[in-house]
């Protein structure tokens, strides 16, 4: 058993996560542990780019209606405004920081545009691989001055007089570390990978948001569950098409060329995407359609989408007839650990940010490219509150497992198998849900027996059990939610409920109830 100590333990490697280490490195002893490494996030693949209103003619005000109205007025409007306001400052940050952005002959930005938003304010980087140059550029910029430890999966909070101190963690071989910290964030992700159909990598099981509920921190909007309408539709789906590639002309038509999203919403193609993904749905499931993103208009593809064709290359698709097959799959998960304006959690000493928290920004549905905004955005305002907080004089105690550990861990004799879960969460929680398939799936998951110690057990159960509960609170939050709202469609209940917009299902193991 292997004991550390920091100052300050970040718990992920993506966006968010390298942020917050930049700018904490030069006053604490930092330590950032991820489950695969920081080239293997999934920021890394993040293809569209980063929004922010910084065109002379755009303003954050327009930014903000665009954010609230594709999230159906879930949104929290206070830290909505946060949120935007900061958009050009952190472009500037991050090209200060050495990330390059594409920019025209005259020196502006090329704006890309991307479903829901009412103007080109897409900031991106490399045409359609922000995600990489951005976290090159963060990987370069912490390599000396923050000790990264990769291939450590966080298991438990350590939690001292209700204060997390840390986190037990495990890595592939079954050795064990305790890393003890006066302050935690937690910026592991989301859960879209309990999904079969996805365009994460499988390493989004939602296990930072299942440590924290093993730990009684408050998690809201696990119903809400984002299906980006365009993976590439292989033998299998097979990664991420940019929306970017219908904002700069792609059209979605069926096997007989229709383009189907023409008077189905004013903005077509470029609706937000839960409707745009439901559209799809409709076509592949009730009318037998095979789905294509006509790319014919589009000039100097090559050029703008790089990554999109290494892709298709990659998958085997041929772009000769100008139709790439696409289908819709899980893609960002709105919901997560409560978090306030600083990050901060319901529990002393831990802090969520990035996908892993619920900052209420998102609501129902996420605005496209707003996900990396929002991993800089709160990135630094959880670093600035854990500057401004005095721990200065907290010492660091190593206690008896058995005193630190959260009571109680859920553990079944015979947990299911990830790809089981997988299955049962693309059939019963996808784009169009229902009470019978819903309540049907949360019996297959339910956790019935409780057991201790977590961390004394194999990863791969470890692994099993989380899964299993990040779909079984996804699920029962699903059925909670007697509404439709953005990206949770009931076909029991196929409307919006005025009652519903702005309450949030909490949950928190606690004081759950279901
Ligand atoms: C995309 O490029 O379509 C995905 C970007 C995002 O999720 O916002």
């Amino acid at each position: 058993m292997t004991h550390i100590d920091a100052d300050v333990l970040i718990v992920g490697g993506g966006i968010a996560g390298l942020i917050a280490a930049e700018y904490l490195s030069s006053y604490k002893n930092v330590i950032v542990i991820t489950k695969f490494s920081a080239e293997k996030s999934n920021s890394f693949l993040a293809q569209g780019g980063i929004s922010a209103a910084i065109d002379k003619e755009d303003s954050w005000v327009e930014h903000l209606l665009d954010t609230m109205k594709a999230g159906h007025l879930h949104n929290d409007q206070e830290m909505v405004k946060h949120l935007v306001q900061e958009g050009t400052q952190v472009i500037q940050t991050l090209e200060g920081w050495g990330v390059r952005f594409d920019r025209k002959d005259d020196g502006s930005f090329m704006l890309g545009k991307e479903g829901g938003h009412h103007r080109n304010r897409v900031v991106h980087a490399g045409g359609d691989q922000t995600g990489k140059k951005v976290m090159e550029a963060l990987i370069r910029r912490i390599k000396d001055k923050v000790r990264v430890i990769s291939h450590q999966y966080a298991v438990d909070l350590i939690i001292q007089n209700n204060r997390c101190t840390g986190v037990y963690c495990k890595n592939e071989e079954g050795d064990s570390t305790f890393i003890h910290a006066k302050d935690t964030i937690l910026a592991g992700g989301g859960y879209a990978g309990i999904y079969d159909t996805t365009s994460n990598t499988f390493g989004s099981d939602g296990s930072v948001l299942c440590m924290a509920y093993r730990a009684g921190v408050e998690l809201s909007d696990l119903e809400f569950v984002q299906f980006h309408p365009t993976l590439l539709y292989g033998s299998d789906t097979v990664g991420l098409i940019t929306e970017a590639v219908r904002g700069q002309g792609g059209i979605l038509v069926n096997s007989k060329g229709i383009p189907f999203m023409e008077g189905f919403h004013p903005l077509k193609d470029l609706a937000p995407r839960d409707i745009v993904s439901r559209r799809i749905f409709q076509e592949i499931h009730h009318h037998g359609e095979r789905v294509y993103l006509d790319i014919k208009g589009i000039t100097g593809f090559e050029d703008k989408f790089p990554g999109v064709i290494a892709l298709c290359n990659k998958a085997g698709v041929s772009l000769k007839e100008g139709l790439i097959p696409v289908s819709p799959g899980a893609h960002f998960t709105m919901g997560g650990i409560i978090t306030d304006h600083t990050g901060k959690t319901s529990m002393a000493g831990l802090y969520a940010i990035g996908e892993c928290a619920n900052t209420g920004v998102h609501g129902a549905n996420r605005l496209a490219s707003n996900s990396l905004l929002e991993g800089a955005v709160f990135a630094k305002a959880a670093a600035h509150s854990v500057l401004s907080s005095d721990n200065s004089k907290m010492s660091l105690i190593s206690f008896p497992d058995s005193e630190t550990s959260p009571k109680n861990f859920a553990l079944v004799e015979e947990l299911l198998r990830e790809e089981q879960v997988r299955s049962i969460m693309d059939q019963h929680a996808g784009i169009c849900r229902h009470q019978d398939g819903l309540a049907k799936a949360a019996e297959m998951l339910q956790l019935t027996t409780w057991k201790p110690q977590l961390i004394n057990e194999p990863l791969s159960v470890i692994k099993r059990l989380n899964i299993q509960t990040m779909a079984w609170l996804t699920l029962t939050s699903a059925l909670k939610r007697e509404e439709s709202r953005g990206s949770h469609y009931r076909n029991d209940y196929p409307f919006p409920q005025t009652e519903w917009e702005q309450k949030k299902i909490i949950r928190s193991l606690w004081h759950d109830e279901s």
